[in-house]
This record gives structure tokens, sequence and C-alpha cells, in this order.
């Protein structure tokens, strides 16, 4: 028997399904095809301008001083580039052929299946590119036989790099993880935290961490802390001197844009994600740009005199986060955080001097993302529209909580109920959301999971999504190929980039672990001597935890774990 597939979809209401969207504005989004044919266009440019100088390349230098920079965008596929791009260009009334900074380093793209599914999490796909073997859902740097391999942070660290992790989400989330520790799986997040710090057979292997993730560095007894024991590691580091440590906006412009580093660095922004950059209050939290320019900059000057570079791994988090929320106004604001971040990456490689590539990629798709949604029984019109997600000025996320902490406010006051329904009607939909053709059902919809923020969030954001006629088909990961880009400053490097073959190059179509073969390649480490050298890590769940594997389901807690 197939499985009954809840009507409608991700929705939670069939009613719903039916309403028609007001047409707001008569500015049709113009065709898809148009976007494929431009791009296609400077795919072909991009490349056909190259090769001459390619030919004469000098061959490459493993051992050579250079710089290996890698990003990650954790969900993001095709169609949120093309969701993104458009967003921009209606929202600064750009031409059709305005593109995003990643679109022009567009080499290749890659598949993304793990060892045990065709659809993989975030822990194997990181996997893939830090220790470039597959290994199962869940795995954190571990063999499908649950064996700790060595990672190419580890291994450029031994060899005397300096290493960097940059992240939006909790640093012992999935993808920084799977490159600075070895777990059996990912939701031993204490543990993780515990090799970040240095607190494992290869003692420190990460000079400067950025991000947010506290939880896991100091106990539940500290407000904001989770850890289950009663470390608190972040007293601990300082007091000891192993690592400076910086805990919030202030101390991060001290910073000084990378200026004023002092490595080994620990800047834990939040106690768990920094919030979307749509929610993002600039006060409180730097931007991945800022981020990013600090990393670049502290570990360029913290390699200056030597003949070794850095390694620095930087991800987009939080665009998988949308995607599992199904929050098409976040996910633009989400991947033009991170372009911007890239295009820093860009700058950097175009003053720097020392041999440097930028590989930036994502671990699978999130959300099933399409732009194009039929709202209706009639045939659709094929159009979607951008006005909708720029008119909402926070993620669903956000106004789920407001909602939830108006609604407890009201009830804890005794005010009827009446004041929720208005505050739904005037603040959220119209003032916050830019609604004004909602409907009784909505609202009422609404109202019946006030309390509820994981479900009120998905009914939220299948208004807007509705609205927009941005489709999903699921709250999970997709098996979609998703893009390569990359960019070199080195004509060796470069040459090398550009092949096709399987384990030579990334341009054309790879599977992910050729992503981490190729910084293997190019950096000459040999990752199964590291792998030796990590064999005594602590790594599986102690005992009595192994039942959450069962309970909660790989897959299940990833989405979970974030939105409480
Ligand atoms: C540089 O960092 C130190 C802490 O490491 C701080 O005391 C100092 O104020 C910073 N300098 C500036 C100009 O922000
Ligand atoms: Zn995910």
């Amino acid at each position: 028997m197939p499985p009954k597939e809840i009507e409608p979809l991700l929705g939670g209401d069939s009613s719903l399904y039916n309403a028609k969207p007001k047409k707001t504005d008569k500015k049709k989004i113009i065709s898809y095809a148009v976007h494929v044919v431009t791009l296609g266009l400077l795919v072909y440019l991009f490349f056909f301008q190259t090769p001459s100088k390619a030919e004469e390349a000098p061959s490459l230098d493993p051992s050579k001083k250079k710089n290996v920079i890698f990003m990650v965008t954790d969900g993001m596929g095709p169609a949120s580039l093309s969701l993104a791009r458009s967003f921009r260009q209606f929202r600064d009334e750009l031409s059709i052929d305005d593109i995003l900074t990643l679109d022009k380093y567009l080499v290749g793209s890659s598949r993304t299946r793990s060892s045990n599914s065709l659809v993989t999490d975030s822990a194997a796909g990181a996997t893939a590119f830090s220790c470039g073997l597959k290994s199962y859902n869940g795995a954190i740097g571990v063999t499908p036989d649950k064996k700790p391999c060595g990672t190419i942070l580890e291994a450029l660290k031994l060899q005397g790099y300096f290493t960097g992790l940059v992240v939006t989400t909790r640093i012992t989330d999935a993808t920084p993880a799977a490159f600075s520790s070895h777990v059996d799986y990912r939701f031993q997040e204490d543990l993780i935290a515990q090799h970040q710090i240095g607190e494992y057979p290869l003692g420190r292997s990460v000079d400067l961490i950025l991000g947010g993730g506290r939880c896991h560095f100091y106990p539940s007894t500290v407000p904001g802390g989770c850890r289950s024991d009663a470390r608190n590691f972040i007293q601990e580091v300082q007091e000891s001197g192993q690592w400076n440590y910086v805990g919030n906006r202030e101390q991060f412009d001290q910073l000084e844009s990378g200026k004023n580093v002092s490595l080994p660095l620990l800047g834990l922004l939040a106690d768990t994600d920094i919030p979307y950059d749509i929610d993002r209050d600039s006060k409180v939290y730097p931007s991945l740009a800022e981020q990013v320019k600090v990393a670049l900059t502290a570990l360029s000057k913290a390699t200056e005199n030597s003949d070794k570079g850095f390694f620095l791994l930087i991800e987009g988090s939080r665009i998988d986060h949308a995607g599992h929320h199904n929050d098409p106004a976040a996910q633009v604001r989400e991947v033009l955080a991170y372009d911007k971040a890239f295009q820093e990456v860009i700058s950097f490689i175009d003053e720097t001097e020392t041999d440097t590539v930028v590989i930036s990629t994502s671990d699978h798709e999130t959300g099933g993302l399409v732009t194009a949604r039929q709202v209706s029984e009639n045939y659709p019109d094929y159009l979607w529209y951008p006005e909708v997600l720029l008119n909402s000025k926070h993620s669903g996320d956000f106004l789920a909580h407001k909602i939830a902490s108006f609604a407890s406010s009201a009830s804890a006051s005794g005010k009827k109920s009446s004041a929720l329904d208005k505050f739904i009607r005037s603040e959220i939909l119209e003032k916050d959301m830019g609604i004004k053709d909602y409907t009784d059902a909505e609202v009422d919809l609404i109202k019946s999971k006030a309390h509820d923020v994981g479900n009120l969030l998905y009914v939220l954001n299948n208004i807007l999504s509705l609205r927009s006629q941005t489709g999903w088909t699921t709250h999970g990961h997709s098996a979609v190929d998703v893009n390569i880009y990359a960019y070199t400053n080195s004509p060796a490097i470069k040459k090398k980039l550009f092949s096709h073959k399987a384990y030579e190059g990334l341009l054309g179509n790879h599977e992910n672990i050729e992503i981490g073969a190729f910084m293997e390649a190019i950096t000459g480490v040999n990752l199964e001597q590291v792998t030796k050298l990590v064999q005594k890590t602590e790594h599986s769940p102690a005992k009595g935890k192994e039942e959450l594997i069962t309970e909660q389901g790989i897959y299940g807690d990833e989405f979970h774990q974030k939105i409480n």
C-alpha cells in the first residue's frame, strides 16, 4: 500500500489550498527560460574566455603556500538561486540580466547521496567533503562502520596551516562538526564541543571559531546552556588561556574587522542560531559577511610570515532552516546574505598575493523548492510574485513566536480572544506580512495553532508561499543535484579545477566526495595518515543515549532540534 499523502501536502488546511490569491501587481515575472538562457550564456562565456591561459599554466605544486576556502550553502538548491535572483531584481528594480555574485562562478554540479540513502542529511554531506568519503546520514567525521576518519581541516592543521570555522548556526551543528570532530551521531553535540576546544587525540585543531551555539559549551545551570554534564568550557578555556573568547556584538566589534584578533579565537555570538538575516538586529548580531571579513583578515595576518596558508570553512547554515520551515521570505534573504559573504571572499582573493581558491557548494537541497505553484484547479498562469516576499518583514519562525507570546500574555491577563483575533489580523498579517487579502478561515487556523509554534510557522509560511506562488514538496531534504562554484587567483589550481574528469577537477557533474578529494589533491595531504592519528577519539554515544537514534530518527531530530 502506498503511504497516504496528507492533503494538502504542506498547508495544514485544504480550504486554504483553493483560496486564489489576489493579484497585487500587474508587473509579471519574466519567464524562467530567460534566466536559464542568461545563466547558460554566462557560463559559456566564463569558460570560453579562459583556456588559452590555462594551457600555459604551471603545474600544481601541492606544497606551495596556499589558502583553501570552502563554503557551504546548507540546503540551497538551484531553485533557491532563481528565487533570490528574481527577488532582488524586483526589489532593486534591476534588469533581467542582473545576477548574483555566485552565478558568475558556476563551474558544475554535485550529486549528493549518502552511503545509506539517496537523500543525504548535512552530517553525511559534510563528511563527504571533510573526509572525502560517503558515510551514513547522521555520521560526523566517521566511516560507515563508525570509525573516525581524518578530515581536511585536521590534515592541513598538522601541515602548519591555520584553520577556521564560520557559521550562522550552532558551531556544534553537523557541517562545522564534520570538519572538527568525530562522533557516531550528530546529536552528540556535547562531545562535538569537547573535540572542538581541543579535547581529543590531536589537541586543538581549530584556530578560529565564529558562529552561534554557546549552548553546548556551558552547563544547563547557566541560562542558555544545555550541556548534560557540569562543565563550563567558556569559563575553563578563558581561565586556562587556551582560547580568547568573544560572546557578543560589542566584543565582536573590538576585533576591528579582523585586525585586532588574537588566535585562537572562540567567538560564540548566540546560544543557538544567529537569527535569520530577515530578523537579525544588526546592533546585536553581525552578518555572515562581517564574520567572514574578520576571519579572512585574521587568518591571513596570522599566516603572513609562514610558508603555509589557511583553511577556512564558511557555512550559510540557515538557508537550510528556511527550507525546512518552507519560508521563502526568510530564504531569499539568507541566500542574499550568503552572496555578500561570497563577494567578500572574491574580493579577498583578488587582493591577496597568496594562491587562494574558494569552492562553494551545497550539501543537499532542502524543501523541494520550486519557483511555481498551482494554487487552484484552473490551469496555472506562468508566474510567481516576488513582491509578496518583499512585503513580508519577518520569518514565519519569528512571527509564530510573536503570536505565541501574545497569546500567552493575553490569556494570562484574561483578555478575550478578540484581542488575539485583532492582533493576528492587523499586527501579524497586515503589518508584518503585508497581506491584506487574508480570509477568516486563515485567521481561525492561525488562532487554533497560536500555542503550537512548530506548526504555526508552517501555517504562516504556507499563507505566504501560496500568495507568492512558491512551491514546496517537503519539510525535509531532497536528492536534487546542487551547484558547485569556484574561483582562484592561481593559474595552476585553475587548470586542475577546470577538468571535467572524475577525481580530477570540478567542471561538470561530480560526486560530492570528489570535492573533498580535490582539496586533498591541491594541498597534497594524506587523510589516511590522519585517520590513524584520530582512531582513539571518543566517538560513541553514552550508554543509554542510543535509544535517541531510533526514537528521534536521524533525519527528524535535525529539524526538531532547530526549532526548539
Ligand atoms: C583590541 O582587543 C582587545 C582585547 O583583546 C581590547 O581590549 C581592545 O579594546 C581592542 N582594541 C580596539 C581598538 O577595539
Ligand atoms: Zn537540513
